[in-house]
């Protein structure tokens, strides 16, 4: 088994993602899963996060991590609704946080695999750059790194950036730059996860509680424009249903699910109207070495076969 540590910003897709996760108990050993503010505050996406992993009956440790990105102000999305889950109440957990902060439980469990830990981010990229800034040898500690964010062509705040690299861009470019494998699935990939109808559908007559729960949450974010709760936020519209962390926790347990490329990727700190912006050396004209491995496609049938597999074995895997 692949030990993983996953970081998230839980946040509705997240939560998809981190149940997809759970129902991959098989070729993945999550030794902890650590929380980031990002879609929300901290304090919502950590107790999403632990009361969602508590309620399907896990007891993997989550820790809490950064309330804020590294200098800039917190900025939170608002499709995901005020607590982060739109309409979607899960029961309390019956347990506390993790007694480490997210970077020390990174670097512990990074120490413990001794160069074998993987990480999925999900969210800004805060804690990773804390634990970077914090432990020295914390880059050859780290197998890859896969994270949903950047793109390799437009975005989701500006034109030029995505969410989880417009909130902290100062942590994006310490990890991008950090020499670790990383793997970036972006948005103008994940753009082609919206669930289709046909694909809810079954997921919604599926019986057991990874399928009801996620079938509660993909439910508010296929309606999230109509929700009164929601509607509170005036006339912006809303995302619909797209899958854009659990494209990234697919590629985890199926690389051939996307097909990437390997490019010279640099954040941009200092641009007046691009901040945030991940920008690819196209054509080597940088003359630096290539640092990631972007997704350029995605087979989305495939996609949703894996989904709805995963969905239909639930935790008897
Ligand atoms: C990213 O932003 C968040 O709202 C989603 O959870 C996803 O991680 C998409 O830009
Ligand atoms: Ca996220």
């Amino acid at each position: 088994k692949i030990p993983y540590i996953m970081d998230f910003d839980t946040g509705t897709d997240d939560a998809i993602a981190l149940i997809c996760a759970l129902l991959n108990q098989d070729t993945l050993d999550i030794k902890a899963i650590t929380t980031v503010a990002g879609c929300v505050e901290l304090d919502k996406t950590s107790t999403n996060t632990l009361n969602i992993v508590d309620y399907l009956g896990f007891d993997i440790p989550v820790a809490l991590g950064a309330e804020g990105p590294l200098k800039k102000e917190l900025f939170v999305a608002i499709s995901h609704g005020p607590s982060g889950l739109g309409n979607v109440i899960v029961p309390p957990a019956k347990r506390g946080f993790y007694d480490k902060d997210a970077a020390d439980t990174i670097y512990h469990f990074a120490k413990e695999c001794a160069g074998d830990l993987h990480l999925l981010a999900c969210g800004p990229l805060t804690n990773l750059a804390l634990a970077l800034l914090r432990y020295p040898d914390m880059n050859t500690l780290i197998k890859r790194i896969t994270i949903m964010g950047g793109a390799l062509v437009g975005g989701n705040m500006t034109q030029a950036s995505e969410f989880n690299i417009w909130v902290d861009p100062d942590a994006a470019k310490i990890v991008f730059d950090a020499g670790i494998p990383l793997t970036m699935v972006g948005l103008d990939v994940t753009l082609k996860t919206e669930m289709p109808k046909s694909v809810f559908e079954k997921i919604a007559v599926t019986d057991n509680p990874f399928a009801e729960l996620s079938t509660r949450i993909i439910d508010f974010m296929i309606n999230r424009n109509q929700l009164s709760a929601v509607s509170l936020y005036g006339s912006v519209e809303l995302d619909p249903a797209y899958m854009h962390d659990a494209l990234a926790m697919a590629a985890l347990v199926r690389p051939d699910l996307i097909t990437t490329k390997k490019y010279n990727i640099a954040v941009e700190l200092d641009g007046e109207n691009t901040r945030g912006m991940t920008v690819a050396d196209f054509n080597n004209v940088m003359n630096r070495e290539p640092n990631i491995d972007a997704a350029v496609e995605v087979d989305v049938e495939g996609f949703w076969e894996w989904m709805l597999e995963l969905m239909a074995n639930g935790p008897g895997r």
